[in-house]
């Protein structure tokens, strides 16, 4: 939902259009929706790994597109963590680029309450995800890992979420499908992703799924 219709949001110049402080308070006010930064099939994989999921953790929020995703499917019953130090990252974000908090937490909670009773709960952690990690407990069904596209810090997410998946749990990738076929992503992901879960892989997780920018990798916890 946006006041101002997709036509003319495509005239407005490029300069304008990723200028950091008109689009927070575009987006926070709801003039613009968040910026779409997966496609259907990325969407896809990720509301399949989020189906029946009690308490879920984002890594990499931005504007909020994937997070008002999964507001939007998650139950009333489920917890969505969503982590992100919020500011301009070099290793997260395309040069220039960066998120607000205040227009991110307007633009989810707007969604949040668009729901009404039926909405997750929404914690919001901002802060870098393995700080987050280092105070945090309890078993989680589905991490999304979209925050530093570093191989250093795409590597570090992994190894600071990946115990705490439930069996049956997801960790699913962005960005992490360069060079595969029908694939795209970015050098970091994908060399993380490939280490993993290609080569042999890591006993006790499986690929569950992957299309497009995504990789869904499954704690099947049989070694
Ligand atoms: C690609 S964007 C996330 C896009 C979002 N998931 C979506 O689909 O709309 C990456 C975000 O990661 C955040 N970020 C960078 N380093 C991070 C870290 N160490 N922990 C958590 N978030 C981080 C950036 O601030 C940025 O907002």
């Amino acid at each position: 939902m946006s006041l101002l219709p997709a036509r003319l949001r495509r005239l407005t110049p490029a300069r304008a259009r990723d200028d950091v402080r008109l689009r927070a308070l575009a987006v926070g006010l709801g003039v613009i929706p968040p910026r779409t930064m997966h496609s259907a099939e990325d969407a896809r994989l990720l509301l399949e790994a989020a189906r029946g999921a009690r308490r879920v953790v984002e890594i990499g929020v931005y504007e909020g597109a994937s997070a008002l995703a999964l507001c939007d499917a998650l139950g009333p019953g489920a917890e969505l963590n969503l982590i992100d130090p919020f500011g301009s990252h070099p290793d997260a974000l395309p040069g220039g680029w960066g998120a607000s908090e205040w227009a991110t937490r307007r633009a989810v909670g707007r969604a949040s309450r668009r729901r009404g009773a039926q909405a997750p709960r929404i914690l919001w952690h901002v802060a870098l995800s393995h700080e987050v990690a280092r105070r945090w407990s309890g078993a989680v069904d589905l991490v999304f890992i979209d925050g530093d596209h570093s191989e250093v810090g795409c590597e570090r997410d992994w190894r600071s979420w990946q115990g705490f998946v439930a069996l049956g749990g997801c960790v699913v990738f962005h960005d992490a499908r360069a060079g595969a076929p029908g694939g795209r992503g970015l050098p970091g992901p994908t060399a993380v992703a490939t280490r993993h879960f290609r080569r042999g892989g890591t006993p006790g997780w499986e690929i569950a799924a992957e299309a497009d920018r995504t990789v869904a990798v499954r704690r099947t916890g049989l070694t």
